[in-house]
C-alpha cells in the first residue's frame, strides 16, 4: 500500500481531522465506511414503510401533514447517505441492488409492524430518539462526507422525535383506551429500539477498529445506556412506563442499567426472520419497479440534453 499515503492517513486520524474522498485511505477504511453508510441509507429508505402505512389513516389533517413531512425527510436522508457512500467508489445501482436482492443489512427495528396510530408516536420518540443518540456523535466521524451528512440529518431527526413524543403526550392525556394504546406501543418498541445501538460491546466485531478510525466515538453499550437515561426521564412526563423490570440507576458507574436484550431475536431479525422482513423487501422491490418509468424518462431527457449540447 502507499507508504506515504498510509502515513498521511494516520497523521490525519491522530490529529482527529477529516479524511476527504480524494485522500489516500486504507481499503479496509473505505470498505467499512461503505458498509456502514450504505446500511444507514438502506435503513432510512426501508424506515419509510412503517410510517407510510399510516399516512392515509392519520387521525387529523395536522397529523397527516406532519407524518408525510417525516416520511419525505427519511427518503431525503436515504438519498443523502447514498450520495455520501458513492464518494467511496460504489455506485447507486450497486448499492440499490444489494438491498433489492436481500443481501444488504438495514436497521432491524424496521422489521417490526406498526400496529396502531400510537406506534407513530413510539417510533418517533424511541426509534428516531435512538437514531439521534447514535447519530450526533457521527457528526464528528473522520470521513468528511459522512460527518457533514449527519449534521443535516440530526437536525431533522430532532423534529421527528419531538412530533413522536407529542403524539404520545396527547394520547397519554386522552381516554383510558388511548393511554393503553400508547403504553402498548411503548411496550412493543422499547427493546427493539435498544437493539438499534448494535450488539453488546464484547460481541461487536466492528467497534474497536471503527473507534480507532474515529468513526464510532462511543461504544454501542455507552450510547444505549445514555439513551435509556434520557427516556427514563421523558416517560415520566407521559405518566407511562418503560417495559423493563430490571431498569435501575447504578450509583457507582453513574449509568442506567437495563434488562438483558434478546440477542437471539436480534440475530433472527437481522438475518431475515423478523415479523416484516419479507414484506418490507417485497414493498421495496415493488416501489423500485413502479419507479422505473421515472428513471427511464430522466435518463432519456439527460441523453437528449447531451445530444443537443454535442451538436
Ligand atoms: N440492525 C441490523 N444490523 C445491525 C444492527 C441493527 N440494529 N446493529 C448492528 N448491526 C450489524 C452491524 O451492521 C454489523 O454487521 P456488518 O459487519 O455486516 O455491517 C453487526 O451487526 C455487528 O455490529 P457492530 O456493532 O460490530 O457494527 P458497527 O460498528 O457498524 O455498529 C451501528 C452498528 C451502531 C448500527 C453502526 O453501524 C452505526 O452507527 N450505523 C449508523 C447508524 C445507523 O445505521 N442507524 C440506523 C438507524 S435507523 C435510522 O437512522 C432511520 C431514522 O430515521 C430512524
Amino acid at each position: 500500500e502507499d507508504i506515504a499515503g498510509q502515513r498521511r492517513f494516520e497523521a490525519i486520524i491522530a490529529d482527529d481531522s477529516r479524511i476527504e474522498p480524494r485522500d489516500w485511505m486504507p481499503e479496509a477504511y473505505r470498505k467499512s465506511l461503505t458498509r456502514q453508510m450504505s446500511q444507514h441509507a438502506h435503513s432510512e429508505i426501508i424506515g419509510m414503510q412503517p410510517e407510510a402505512n399510516w399516512i392515509t389513516r392519520a387521525p387529523s389533517l395536522k397529523r397527516k401533514a406532519i407524518l408525510m413531512a417525516k416520511v419525505q425527510d427519511e427518503a431525503g436522508h436515504g438519498l443523502y447517505l447514498y450520495s455520501a457512500t458513492e464518494t467511496l467508489g460504489t455506485d447507486r445501482d450497486t448499492l440499490n441492488n444489494q438491498l433489492l436482492t436481500g443481501r444488504a443489512k438495514y436497521s432491524s427495528i424496521f422489521n417490526y409492524p406498526a400496529r396502531t396510530w400510537a406506534d407513530m408516536g413510539a417510533i418517533g420518540w424511541l426509534v428516531d430518539g435512538a437514531a439521534i443518540a447514535n447519530q450526533v456523535p457521527l457528526c464528528r466521524a473522520s470521513y468528511g462526507p459522512y460527518g457533514r451528512a449527519m449534521v443535516r440529518i440530526c437536525k431533522e431527526e430532532s423534529f421527528h422525535q419531538r412530533q413522536g413524543f407529542e403524539i404520545l403526550l396527547e394520547l397519554s392525556r386522552g381516554t383510558e383506551a388511548q393511554r393503553k394504546m400508547a403504553q402498548d406501543a411503548i411496550n412493543r418498541f422499547y427493546a427493539p429500539a435498544l437493539m438499534m445501538f448494535g450488539p453488546s460491546d464484547q460481541d461487536s466485531p466492528n467497534s474497536q477498529q471503527s473507534m480507532a478510525w474515529n468513526i464510532k466515538r462511543f461504544s454501542n453499550d455507552d450510547l444505549r445506556q445514555r439513551f435509556v437515561g434520557m427516556i427514563v426521564e421523558q416517560v415520566k412526563v407521559l405518566g407511562l412506563s418503560l417495559p423493563d423490570p430490571d431498569l435501575r440507576y447504578d450509583e457507582e458507574s453513574g449509568q442506567w442499567l437495563h434488562m438483558d436484550l434478546d440477542w437471539d431475536e436480534f440475530k433472527r431479525v437481522v438475518s431475515g426472520g423478523g415479523p416484516c422482513n419479507s414484506q418490507r423487501l417485497a414493498r421495496r422491490r415493488e416501489a423500485h419497479e413502479d419507479g422505473a418509468w421515472v428513471r427511464e424518462a430522466a435518463a432519456a431527457f439527460a441523453r437528449k440534453q447531451q445530444n443537443e449540447k454535442n451538436q
